[in-house]
C-alpha cells in the first residue's frame, strides 16, 4: 500500500506544530506524547484532511470510521452545521482558526496552539460541591485542556473570539470577535454553564485518590492506584515529562483512541487526572453516541475503560 510518503509528509508537518507546542507548554499539557500518537488511523484521517490527501484516511484502511471536523458542530466556518456555522457565519471556510493559529497563540493555555483567551479558572462551581460521601479524588482547579473547552462550552465568550483572526494583520492580544458572533446557548447542554456540578467530574485525580506508588521519578508508577475500583493505566516519560492513559487503542502507544490522562502539578507531584478530553477528543466527528468521543461507548465501553464495574 502505498502510504509511505503521505504519512513522512503528515508526519513532519505534524512534527513542526508539535515542536511549537512543545515550548509553549510546560505544565498541565498531555502533548507531550504527540509524537507517539500518529500512528492512529484517527491521526492519518485528520492529517489527510489537513494536508489535502483527502483519500489517504481511506486508503489506509482506518479501524474506526472516523468522520473529520470539516463539516461537524466543531466546523465554525461556512460549512459548518453548528448553532455558530449556522448564524450568518460566511467570513470563512477555514476550519481550525477558532481553536488553533500557527503564530501568536496563548501559551497560558494547556491546548496545543491555543487561540482564544480562557475563562477564569476559579469561577466554576464544581463536582466536590455536591459532597458526594464516596469520592476520593483530590479536585484541582478547572484547567488544562478543560479550560480551553470551556472557552467555548461555558458560554461565557463568544465564540468567534481568537487571538488571530484569519488572514493578514488579524492578531490582537487577549482576543477579539470576528464577526460579532454569540456565545454559546442551550443550558445544561450544549452549553454547561459555570456550574458543572452537575456534569462528571473533571480536574480530578484518577484512581479515586491518585496513584500511589512511587517510580524513580517521583511520580506515581502505572499500576499502584488508591482505589482498586479503577482500571490500571500505563505511563510513560516523554520529553522528560511523565505522562498516563488508559489504553483503548494500539496497545503500550498512547494515541488518540485510548482514554487521555492529562499530566497536572498536585502540590510538589506531577500526576493523572481526568478532563474534558480524557473521554473527548475534539475534532472525531463520529457519533458515538454524539460527536467528540475517543471511542465507542456501546455498552458503557468509555465508562468502562476507567470504571471497574
Ligand atoms: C473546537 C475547537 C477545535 C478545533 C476547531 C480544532 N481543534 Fe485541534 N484541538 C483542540 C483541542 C481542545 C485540543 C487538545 C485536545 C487533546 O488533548 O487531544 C486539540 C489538539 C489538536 C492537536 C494535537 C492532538 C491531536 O489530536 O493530534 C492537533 C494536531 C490539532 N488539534 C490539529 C487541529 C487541526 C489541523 C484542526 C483543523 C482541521 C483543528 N485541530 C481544529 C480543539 C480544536
Ligand atoms: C478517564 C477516566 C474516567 C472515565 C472514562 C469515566 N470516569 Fe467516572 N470518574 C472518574 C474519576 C477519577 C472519578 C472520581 C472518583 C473519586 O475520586 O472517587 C469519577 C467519578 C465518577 C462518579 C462519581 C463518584 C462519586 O463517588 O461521587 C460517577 C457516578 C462516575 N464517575 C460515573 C461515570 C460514568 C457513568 C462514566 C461514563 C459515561 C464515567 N464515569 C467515565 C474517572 C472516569
Ligand atoms: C470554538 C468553540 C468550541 C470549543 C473550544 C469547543 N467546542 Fe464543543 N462545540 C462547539 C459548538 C458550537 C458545538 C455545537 C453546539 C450545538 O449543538 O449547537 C459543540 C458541540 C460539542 C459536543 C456535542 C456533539 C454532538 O454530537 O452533539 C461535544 C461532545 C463537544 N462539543 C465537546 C467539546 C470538548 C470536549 C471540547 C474541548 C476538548 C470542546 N467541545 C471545545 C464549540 C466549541
Ligand atoms: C468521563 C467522561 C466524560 C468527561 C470527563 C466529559 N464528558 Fe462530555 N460526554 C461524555 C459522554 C459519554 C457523552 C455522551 C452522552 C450522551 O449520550 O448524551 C458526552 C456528551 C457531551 C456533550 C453533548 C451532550 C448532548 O447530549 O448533546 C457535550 C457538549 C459534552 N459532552 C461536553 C463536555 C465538556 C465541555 C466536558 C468538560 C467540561 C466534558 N464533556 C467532559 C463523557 C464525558
Amino acid at each position: 500500500m502505498n502510504w509511505h510518503s503521505g504519512c513522512t509528509i503528515g508526519y513532519q508537518g505534524q512534527r513542526v506544530g508539535l515542536n511549537q507546542a512543545q515550548q509553549h507548554i510546560h505544565q498541565e499539557s498531555g502533548y507531550q506524547a504527540m509524537n507517539a500518537t500518529f500512528t492512529s488511523g484517527f491521526s492519518f484521517s485528520k492529517l489527510s484532511m489537513a494536508f489535502g490527501v483527502a483519500a489517504l484516511g481511506l486508503l489506509l484502511g482506518t479501524s474506526v470510521a472516523d468522520a473529520g471536523i470539516k463539516g461537524s458542530k466543531h466546523d465554525l466556518g461556512a460549512s459548518g452545521t453548528s448553532q455558530h456555522g449556522t448564524t450568518g457565519n460566511t467570513n470563512t471556510t477555514e476550519v481550525c482558526v477558532f481553536c488553533h493559529t500557527p503564530h501568536g497563540a496563548n501559551t497560558g493555555a494547556a491546548a496545543p496552539l491555543w487561540n482564544k483567551s480562557l475563562p477564569a479558572a476559579g469561577s466554576y462551581t464544581r463536582y466536590s460541591s455536591l459532597n458526594s460521601s464516596t469520592i476520593d479524588g483530590a479536585e484541582l482547579a478547572v484547567g488544562s485542556v478543560s479550560l480551553a473547552c470551556l472557552s467555548c462550552h461555558d458560554g461565557s465568550q463568544a465564540m468567534d473570539v481568537m487571538i488571530n483572526k484569519p488572514g493578514s494583520g488579524g492578531y490582537t492580544a487577549g482576543g477579539a470577535a470576528f464577526q460579532a458572533n454569540a456565545a454559546m446557548t442551550g443550558t445544561p447542554l450544549p452549553n454547561l454553564g459555570v456550574d458543572i456540578s452537575n456534569d462528571h467530574p473533571i480536574s480530578i485525580q484518577y484512581g479515586g485518590g491518585g496513584w500511589v506508588g512511587g517510580d524513580t521519578d517521583g511520580t506515581a508508577a502505572a499500576g499502584d492506584l488508591a482505589d482498586g475500583s479503577f482500571k490500571a493505566g500505563v505511563k510513560d516519560t516523554i520529553n522528560t515529562n511523565p505522562v498516563w492513559w488508559i489504553d483503548t487503542g494500539n496497545a503500550g502507544v498512547r494515541d488518540k483512541t485510548d482514554i487521555i490522562l492529562y499530566t497536572r502539578t498536585n502540590g510538589a507531584t506531577k500526576e493523572p487526572f481526568v478532563e474534558c478530553a480524557s473521554c473527548h477528543d475534539p475534532h472525531n466527528a463520529t457519533a458515538q453516541p454524539v460527536s467528540f468521543m475517543r471511542i465507542s461507548n456501546a455498552a458503557s465501553a468509555v465508562c468502562l475503560a476507567c470504571h471497574d464495574k
